[in-house]
C-alpha cells in the first residue's frame, strides 16, 4: 500500500461478525454441521425455497410487464398502498405517507436520516440488545443512543420496566427505536398490556416511535404481530415505520422494504414527505423493482394473497413448534417458550459459542444468538445436547 492512496487514510473494518458465518459455515465439510445463523425461514430439510405464490407472481411478471422504465423515488405506489391495511388495519387515525426501499434496512437508515436532518440534536432511545445494523447505522450518522436493558440474556428475562424507567427519563422530542415483533436478537416482546403503557408514556412524554417491522406473521400471526405497535403509533404525533417484506414474503435477496411516514397533520406529513423524497434520490435514487412488483402481484389476486397467508402460516407455524420442542427439551430454556419469531438469545458466552462452532459444527451469531427454523426434528436432540454440554462446560 502506498502512503499516497487516498484509501491509506481507512481504518481497517472488520468483516460483519453475523454475514461470515455464511461462507464459514458453507467451507466446514462435516456432515451433521447444524446452521443456526443468518435469520432466514429454512424448511424441514434446511432449504428456503422461493414461496410457491411468489413463484406464480414472477411468472405474471414475466409475462405481462409491460416496462422496465424508472417508477420514480417512491418507487412502487401499488406496493406500498397494498401493504397499509396489513401493516396498520383497517382504521389509521394519521395521515401516512410511504416509500418502497432496498429492505429493511433502506428504511431504517431512511427514517434515521429524516430525524437527524428534523432536529440535528435528537436522541434515539434503544433497548440493548438489538440487532447490530441499528446502532450501527446510528452511529454512522451521529446520532446519540440512549441505551436500556431490553433483555436480561443470562436470567432470560424482558427488561419492561428498564424501558419504561428510560421512556421516563426522555426528553420530548427523542425518538424511541421499537422493534414491532419478533425481537431481533432475543425473541423477546411485550403483551399488548405491556404496549398500552407505552402508548400511553410515549403521548404523555412526547416521544417519536420508530417501529421495526421485520416480521410480521412470523411471530403470533399477521394481526396480532401489528396489534402492539399499532397503539405506540395512534398514541404518538408523529412515528415512522420500517417495513420489510425479506421474511414474510421469502424474498430476502431482492431486498424489498418500504418506510411509511405517520403525521397527524398533512401539511407536516408534505413536508417529511418531499425530504424523504429527497433522501432516497441521494442515497438510491430508485428502489429496485422486482420484489415490490412481486408482493403487489400477490396482494392484487385474492388468490395469491390468501396463498400467500397460508404459506406464511406454515412456515410462522413450523417455528413456533421447534421453539416449544427446544424449550421442552432444555430446561434451561424453558423461558423461550413464551417468545416469538425466528431468534432466541441462549444464555451463552462468547467463548462457548466458539465451542459449540468448532467442536460440534453448530454455527450462531457470536452473541448466542439462534435462528430457530435452522434446528429440525431431527437435530434438535443434537443441538440439545451440545447446548447443554456446553453449559456444564462439560469437555466436547
Ligand atoms: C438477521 O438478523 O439475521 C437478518 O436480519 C439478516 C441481517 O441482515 O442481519
Amino acid at each position: 500500500m502506498t502512503s499516497s492512496s487516498v484509501f491509506a487514510g481507512l481504518s481497517p473494518q472488520a468483516p460483519d461478525s453475523l454475514l461470515s458465518l455464511i461462507g464459514a459455515y458453507r467451507r466446514d465439510s462435516r456432515p451433521g454441521k447444524i446452521d443456526l445463523g443468518v435469520g432466514v425461514f429454512r424448511d424441514d430439510d434446511g432449504a428456503t425455497p422461493v414461496m410457491a405464490c411468489v413463484k406464480a407472481a414472477e411468472q405474471i411478471l414475466l409475462n405481462g410487464q409491460p416496462t422496465k422504465a424508472y417508477l420514480g423515488p417512491e418507487g412502487d405506489i401499488g406496493y406500498l398502498d397494498l401493504l397499509k391495511p396489513i401493516i396498520f388495519g383497517d382504521a389509521v387515525s394519521h395521515e401516512v405517507f410511504g416509500v418502497q426501499t432496498p429492505g429493511g434496512t433502506g428504511a431504517i437508515r431512511l427514517a434515521c436520516e429524516l430525524l437527524k436532518a428534523a432536529r440535528p440534536d435528537i436522541r434515539m432511545i434503544v433497548g440493548a440488545p438489538t440487532w447490530p445494523n441499528h446502532t450501527q447505522i446510528l452511529d454512522q450518522l451521529g446520532i446519540e443512543t440512549v441505551a436500556f436493558r431490553h433483555y436480561d440474556q443470562r436470567a432470560q428475562r424482558l427488561g419492561f420496566d428498564e424501558m419504561m424507567a428510560a421512556l421516563e427519563t426522555a426528553r420530548a422530542g427523542d425518538a424511541v427505536l421499537l422493534h414491532g415483533c419478533c425481537h431481533n436478537p432475543s425473541g423477546a416482546d411485550y403483551s399488548l398490556e405491556q404496549w398500552a403503557a407505552i402508548a400511553a408514556l410515549v403521548a404523555r412524554k412526547g416521544l417519536i416511535p420508530l417501529i421495526d417491522l421485520a416480521y410480521q406473521g412470523l411471530g403470533l400471526g399477521l394481526e396480532e404481530d401489528a396489534a402492539g405497535m399499532r397503539l405506540v403509533l395512534a398514541a404518538a404525533e408523529d412515528g415512522l415505520l420500517a417495513y420489510s417484506c425479506d421474511k414474510n414474503f421469502g424474498l430476502y435477496r431482492e431486498r424489498v422494504g418500504a418506510l411509511y411516514a405517520l403525521s397527524r397533520d398533512a401539511d407536516t406529513l408534505d413536508l417529511a414527505a418531499s425530504n424523504i423524497r429527497a433522501l432516497a434520490r441521494t442515497n438510491w435514487s430508485m428502489p429496485p423493482d422486482h420484489g415490490a412488483a412481486v408482493v403487489r402481484v400477490i396482494l392484487e389476486s385474492e388468490t395469491l394473497t390468501t396463498q400467500w397467508r397460508a404459506e406464511l402460516e406454515a412456515m410462522r407455524v413450523r417455528v413456533a413448534d421447534l421453539r416449544q420442542r427446544l424449550a421442552k427439551a432444555v430446561p434451561a430454556l424453558a423461558p423461550l417458550a413464551g417468545q416469538h419469531g425466528l431468534f432466541a438469545l441462549l444464555p451463552l458466552s462468547p467463548a462457548q459459542v466458539a465451542t459449540l462452532r468448532e467442536d460440534h459444527g453448530i454455527y450462531m451469531a457470536g452473541s448466542g444468538r439462534i435462528n430457530l427454523a435452522g434446528l429440525t426434528v431431527t437435530n434438535i436432540d443434537t443441538f440439545a445436547r451440545a447446548f447443554e454440554a456446553c453449559l456444564q462446560g462439560e469437555p466436547a
